[in-house]
């Protein structure tokens, strides 16, 4: 969940007016007035540990603001409602990551994202909804070709297995930490 070094100073969140729903879920676009949302999300230990890895410290609203901010420069950020109540955020965005775009270099590459801060909202299905309407935005509208999911923990079945439910393969599995591993998972049109 980092942004590239050339995005971490951008000043707003770059937004958009794409809306996706599908029964009680609904995409909307992340704003400026989203801060409070967001927020105790990205000081949450427990959410942490799944979507940034163990023992990542909560973040500070400066520090909340940059990642969002950098991302969202090459992405569409959304936020997910379920039933009209904000519970996690997610985004559709241009691939990275050198060694993933070497491998398809003629290729429209994304990679997506997704974190359901409100932990009583796991496995509800939400996350499998609304990875579902990225995945159509994305080959329907965006004219992307291959997708990412990246940096899965090897801890993290429940992302894994939403991912693999929509039809992402496991690609790789590597680990800086030799303890543990994290996976990239591809999906093509
Ligand atoms: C990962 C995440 C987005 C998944 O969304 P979700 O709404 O909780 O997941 P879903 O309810 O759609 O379930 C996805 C699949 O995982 C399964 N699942 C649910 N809980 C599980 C668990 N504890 N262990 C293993 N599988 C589980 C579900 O059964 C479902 O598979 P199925 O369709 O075969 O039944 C969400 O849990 C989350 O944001 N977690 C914290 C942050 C995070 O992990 N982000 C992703 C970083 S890569």
């Amino acid at each position: 969940m980092t942004p590239s070094d050339d995005t971490r100073s951008a000043p707003r969140i770059r937004e958009h007016s794409v809306a996706l729903s599908e029964g009680a879920v609904a995409l909307r676009p992340m704003t400026e007035g989203d801060w409070a949302i967001l927020l105790p999300w990205s000081q949450d230990v427990d959410v942490l540990h799944f979507s940034d890895g163990p023992g990542v410290p909560p973040r500070s609203l400066d520090e909340t603001q940059g990642i969002y901010r950098g991302v969202s420069q090459d992405a569409y950020c959304f936020i997910i409602e379920w039933a009209g109540r904000a519970v996690g955020e997610c985004w559709l965005q241009r691939l990275n990551l050198d060694w993933l775009r070497d491998l398809h270099p003629a290729k429209d590459c994304r990679r997506i994202d997704i974190t359901i801060g409100e932990k009583e909202c796991w496995g509800k299905g939400v996350g499998t909804i609304a990875v579902r309407l990225l995945v159509g935005f994305a080959f329907a509208s965006e004219g992307a070709d291959v997708l990412f999911a990246c940096d899965v923990a090897d801890y993290n079945p429940r992302s894994r297995r939403m991912f693999e439910c929509l039809g992402f393969e496991l690609l790789e599995e590597r680990g800086a930490d030799p303890s543990r591993s994290y996976l990239t998972l591809r999906k093509y049109i």
